[in-house]
């Protein structure tokens, strides 16, 4: 999507076929999708949910299945296929959306009592900018006493217990770039969003995304190059969190073809470098370590981004300064 600096969502490549611009030579897809959120950078290292480089899981139906079909079918993959305990999981609906919590009570084991309505603040879902957009349905899955309050049956969630994994947003509408809904899709249509750090994090057992086997090796060897240990103290790990997460995104923005400057992609490939050379001085650390991180990077995606693999030099020549 050439209006975008950077692929904020799963389905920002599929934008044309929701809009019936194009026509898909499927009416369905699953991705797994690499994507990138600049408006949470600063959030990144603060909190242990938010990263600058994520992966995404999808699934897509371009006018062909739709609510009554997605939703027994997200159930059957979250409780039989990925094993998570039906009791744990709560649904979300839009405010008005009576089909949808409809079709969870009667077509899923989701508990009665865990079906909640909520308002377009959580439950719309859009790209932030002109596009596809349509009212969500989310499924929330319970940590336990250890993440948080237990909900009060009436009251808000806690993010960090009741956990968002899954999203699936019924694109129905298109909207301007004020918000505004200004049209309907040629054919209701179905975007899935998954994080696969959030569902790894619940499937190993672990307590973030920082501890899973996609993250946990870059926060090793930031601990190994600045000598500090993680989970001892808050500021050491913020700032080890943000040498995790960072050179994931350098790589895989520079395996894309982005290159530091002073303005669009490249400003925010720059704005990451910098961040993270300012953290790892916070560490006492002076010297250029971001190499190693960015080279245990390689290691661990290349098998799976061959443009990671190929491109390891360069990545090392860039972030080397
Ligand atoms: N496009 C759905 C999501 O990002 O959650």
């Amino acid at each position: 999507d050439p209006t975008l600096l950077l692929t904020i969502a799963g389905m920002v490549q599929f934008n044309q076929y929701f809009l019936g611009q194009n026509v898909s030579v499927t009416t369905r897809a699953t991705t797994v999708q690499q994507c990138f959120r600049t408006v949470d950078l600063d959030e990144v290292g603060r909190t242990t949910r938010h990263l600058t480089f994520f992966e995404m899981l999808g699934n897509f139906s371009f006018g062909d299945y739709f609510k009554a079909e997605v939703i027994p079918w997200a159930w059957e993959l979250v409780t039989t296929g990925l094993g998570l305990e039906p009791d744990r999981l709560f649904a979300t609906v839009f405010l008005t959306d009576d089909d949808a919590a409809r079709m969870w009570a009667d077509s899923t084991g989701v508990a009665k009592d865990h079906i909640l309505r909520r308002d377009g603040k959580d439950n719309f879902w859009s790209m932030g900018v002109a596009g596809p957009c349509g009212p969500c349905s989310e499924l929330l899955y319970d940590r336990g006493e250890a993440f948080g309050a237990t909900w009060d049956g009436a009251g808000k969630l806690d993010d960090e217990r009741y956990l968002e994994i899954w999203n699936l947003v019924f694109m129905q509408h298109t909207q301007d770039d004020e918000g505004n809904i200004v049209g309907d899709l040629p054919r209701p249509s179905v975007d899935t969003g998954a994080g696969l750090e959030r569902i790894a994090a619940i499937l190993q057992g672990v307590r973030t995304a920082f501890e899973t086997d996609t993250l946990a090796p870059v926060l090793k060897a930031a601990e190994a190059v600045t000598g500090a240990s993680y989970g001892h103290d808050a500021t050491s790990d913020m700032s080890l969190r943000v040498l995790a997460d960072h050179p994931r995104s350098m790589a895989t923005l520079i395996a894309d073809g982005v290159i530091p400057s002073n303005e669009g992609r490249g400003y925010v490939l720059r704005r990451l470098i910098r961040r993270a050379v300012r953290h790892a001085r916070l560490l006492g650390v002076d010297r250029a370590l971001l190499t190693d991180l960015t080279g245990v990077v390689v290691d661990l995606f290349g098998p799976v981004y061959p443009e990671v693999a190929r491109n390891a030099e360069l990545i090392t020549r860039i972030v080397a300064g």
